[in-house]
């Protein structure tokens, strides 16, 4: 039987990614990006994003091709990110697949990108099997993710306000760390030593819901009243502070859903300390089983679009009918 090779083609923000998986392993994953432009607007700035896109996406999917050792007539499908995102950026990935496709003589999948980062520890980890709980961190989305089965997901519980990524990035640039500020905050955070200012846990005890605003804006307001305040344990604070919060509510999942295991996603799972506290859950819980994606497919990918679709045809639940959708919501039931 002719093996399935899958193009994976991912760009819903500023990254240009391509990947090809042969029957669900990964063969190679591209990914282009450049923050000089952004960088001087303290952000993605779209109609830049976009316009890279266009130049880069045919060299980015040619390398993803070369690196595994395939050629277009080998592509048996081809999966691509189609919301949320920037519409922009989502139009040139989606128009790209469908031309492809076209010329290929092969279908065209849409994938939900949060879907990608919700099952991507799914790739490096082939003995995690749902049911699981996903903590699915990114720069746009928090949310805690029961998933029964492939395409069968259940939200026990969202942000309100900001996303864990976003309040990293905004308390980065309050403290002229950059963009994108996660990465900086992350290793500051390293260096740093908490002890030396309190900040909240916004929502400890409500359930399944979250609030990063006010702890963001605590964060900034603690690095006004101290200026003598090392950014490094400023930073420490913040980010003990978001793991109490994070790790609180996948501990409340797992007891009352009596879940053995746990996965993470999206950008911010890149982060050491939150990777090492979410992985020292299994100290205090017998039998429990942790699972953190390799950080290059923690922030986005077109691996785990690619891969999301693999399961997806496996579960017969890909998606061939479908347009770009900016605001795509995550696909599943509220708890
Ligand atoms: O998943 P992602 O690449 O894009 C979205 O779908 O949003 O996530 C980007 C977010 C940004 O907020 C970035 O600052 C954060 O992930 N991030 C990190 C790290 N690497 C990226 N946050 C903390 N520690 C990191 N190492
Ligand atoms: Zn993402």
């Amino acid at each position: 039987m002719k093996p399935q090779i899958i193009l994976g083609i991912e760009s819903s923000c500023d990254d240009t990614a391509a990947a090809v998986l042969r029957n669900g392993a990964l063969l190679s994953s591209v990914s282009s990006t450049d923050m000089t432009e952004h960088e001087r607007y303290g952000g993605i700035v779209p109609e830049i994003a976009s316009r890279r896109h266009e130049r880069v996406m045919m060299a980015v999917i040619e390398e993803a091709l070369v690196r595994a050792d395939t050629t277009y007539a080998d592509v048996s499908a081809i999966a691509v990110t189609y919301g949320p995102g920037l519409v922009g950026s989502l139009l040139v990935g989606v128009a790209t697949a469908r031309s492809l496709g076209l010329v290929i003589g092969c279908p065209v999948y849409g994938v939900n990108h949060l879907e990608g980062h919700l099952l991507s520890s799914f790739l490096e980890h082939q003995e995690l099997s749902a049911p699981t709980l996903c903590l699915l961190v990114s720069g746009g989305h928090t949310m805690l993710v029961h998933i029964r089965a492939v395409g069968d997901y259940e939200i026990l519980g969202e942000t309100r306000d900001d996303a864990v990524g976003e309040a990293y990035d905004k308390v980065a640039r309050y403290l002229g760390l950059g963009y994108p500020g996660g990465p900086e905050v992350d290793r500051m955070s390293k260096l740093g030593d908490p002890s030396h200012v309190a900040l909240p846990r916004p929502m400890l005890h409500d359930g399944y819901e979250m609030s990063f605003s006010g702890l963001k804006s605590a964060t900034v307001r603690a690095a006004d009243a101290n200026p003598g305040l090392a950014v490094q344990d400023l930073c420490a604070s913040f980010v003990e502070a978001t793991n109490e919060v994070l790790t609180t509510k996948i501990q409340r999942a797992i007891t009352e859903h009596g879940l053995d295991s746990v996965c993470i996603g999206g950008g911010v799972a890149a982060s050491q300390p939150l990777r090492d506290a979410v992985m020292g859950l299994m100290d205090t819980n017998a039998g429990l089983r942790c699972y953190v994606p390799p950080r290059s497919m923690c922030t986005d990918n077109a691996a785990m679009i690619g891969f999301a679709c693999h399961l997806q045809l496996a579960a017969g639940t890909a998606l061939d009918t479908f347009e770009v959708a900016p605001n795509l919501p995550m696909v599943g039931t509220r708890a």
